[in-house]
């Protein structure tokens, strides 16, 4: 998206749609008597008699009025009462309003700032939550039709209309919303990639394409040099594919010294087919997505490039596609993880956790004083909580409780589960190694996790299972259906707060 901002009144505007957020009591409205008396007596008529909704998220289009000739639409957004709106709704709401500028094929389009604010949402928090809700909105889902004829709708101004607020101040925080948005959108492509098109050298290419694009030390890994390290876990899950692995690792560097970097570790199962451990056919549809963790990671560091906050970061993402063939890897295999810890292989399909066990290691390795984890771990986190709430496990309170705060911004919604010591118990119980992969299915979200959790050792660490956020099966309101790219935002926010701190 390429977009202009420019700030201006609504009556010196020209535009071919204003974009104003309407609530019950319009009175408590700044500026809502000289808008409506700007705009003809109708339009308050209009509202009263409910033709103009304000239900919450409720969008209603006024067509062009002669009079207004250089206002050619309004469409308004319902917000209930004003005193109850949060910065979720707002972003929701303009996330529908973003799917609506699609449809209408709008090239240029205004937002009235003020109709949105509130006691706590500033003038500028409002210009970020419309640049980072109608950006999500917006997307839709890159695909193959030959028929295809769509046109180029590509937003190319934007007007931010305000009174209030340092406008500077304003248009950077539509700009971060915007970069939060494309970021979000790039992470929803790449999981929303078929697998023949996003095997691991692809996505290793699209990470190098990022280093260079924002300037971060990037280094790929491939077979031969795992083989080299003794990277048991990424290898055996790679045993049976024609597709070599990749390790990929981008490291963002605030400070020349690279102290103390958090360390972000994604998944990026380009297709999990289940391995001998097969899937049955039906769960097996959607497994492109099982690099949904890599992707966030992604991402993240996207932003993160774009906003250089003043926090180290090392990503490290362990690729590869779980495939069967004669050299597969089997059930009852063991084998040596880049740690020296052995595992005995109970389950081919729980192969996530043996690629995370090595990039782990490796992002310790690395530096790294504090790790977070992303991936489509277990089927378990969906039984659990459902497939709009990310699973988590964590071994530091203090650590854990920093990173919701950044969750409760984004406003993704994020569960912490227990990891106790009978549950480590479990994942230590083998005749023949240190670990086994898979000590059964009750409660099977904290095993997965949890085994992670044993190539941690004492660095504080968050663990995010998104196999039920990762990819909606329905569209909703920040999107279409398919790659959400749940937790871009979080992360990149996180980091951000964490380069705040110093
Ligand atoms: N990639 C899957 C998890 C998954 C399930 C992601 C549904 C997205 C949607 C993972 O590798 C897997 O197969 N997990 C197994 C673990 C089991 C074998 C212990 C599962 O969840 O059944
Ligand atoms: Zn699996
Ligand atoms: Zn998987």
């Amino acid at each position: 998206m390429n977009i202009l901002k420019e700030a201006k009144t609504f009556e010196t505007i020209s535009t071919e749609l204003l974009v104003v957020g309407v609530t019950k009591h319009r009175e408590q409205m700044q500026n809502w008597t000289s808008f409506s008396s700007f705009y003809g007596e109708s339009l308050d008529m209009w509202v009263s008699a409910g033709d103009v909704s304000t239900e919450l998220k409720k969008l209603t289009k006024l067509p062009f009025v002669k009079e207004h000739a250089n206002l050619k639409r309004i469409l308004f957004v319902g917000l209930d009462e004003r005193k109850n709106l949060t910065e979720g709704d707002v972003r929701a709401a303009f996330g529908l309003v973003g799917k609506e500028l699609r449809a209408l094929k709008v090239k240029e389009y205004s937002i009235w700032l003020e109709s949105f604010t509130t006691e706590t949402i500033s003038v500028t928090d409002v210009a970020f939550l419309a640049g980072e809700g109608i950006g999500l909105g917006y997307y839709s889902i890159p695909h193959y039709k030959t028929t295809s004829n769509e046109v180029d709708k590509r937003i190319e101004a934007v007007h931010l209309v305000t009174t209030a607020g340092d406008l500077d101040e304003v248009v950077a925080g539509f700009e971060v919303g915007v970069i939060y948005a494309d970021a979000v959108n790039e992470a929803r492509s790449l999981i929303n990639l078929p697998p023949n098109l996003l095997t691991a050298t692809d996505l290793a290419n699209y990470a190098e394409s990022l280093a260079s694009e924002y300037n971060f030390e990037v280094e790929i890994l491939g077979k031969a040099q795992l083989e080299e390290l003794g990277m048991g876990g990424i290898l055996s899950v790679n045993q049976g594919s024609y597709e070599e692995p990749r390790l990929i690792t981008l490291k963002y560097k605030a400070t020349d010294d690279f102290e103390n970097p958090i360390g972000l570790v994604g998944k990026g199962v380009t297709y999990d087919t289940g391995g001998y451990s097969l899937k049955p056919k039906d769960s097996m549809v959607g497994m492109k997505g099982d690099m949904g963790g890599a992707a966030a990671v992604l991402g993240a560091m996207k932003i993160i490039g774009e906003l250089r906050p003043n926090k180290n970061v090392v990503a490290v993402i362990g690729s590869t596609d779980n495939m069967v063939s004669d050299t597969a890897f089997k059930p009852d295999d063991v084998i040596t993880t880049y740690s020296g810890k052995t595992v005995e292989v109970l389950n081919t399909d729980a192969e996530g956790r043996l690629v995370l066990a090595d990039a782990t290691t490796y992002a310790k390795q690395q530096g790294a004083a504090s790790l977070i984890d992303v991936a489509t771990l277990t089927g378990g986190v969906i039984t659990a909580l459902g497939m709009d709430k990310t699973g988590a496990l964590s071994n530091d309170d203090e650590f854990f409780a920093a990173f919701m705060e950044a969750a409760g911004e984004t406003d993704e919604f994020v569960w912490r589960m227990p990891l106790t010591e009978s549950d480590k118990k479990r994942i230590r119980k083998s005749d023949v190694a240190d670990l086994n992969n898979s000590p059964g299915r009750d409660g099977h979200m904290i095993f997965g996790g949890g085994f992670v959790g044993e190539f941690v050792g004492e660095t504080p660490w968050i663990h995010l299972d998104i196999a039920g956020t990762s990819d909606a099966v329905a569209a909703h309101d920040l999107g279409p259906k398919g790659g959400t790219g749940v937790m871009v935002r979080t992360l990149a926010n996180f980091v951000q707060r964490l380069g705040e701190e110093k």
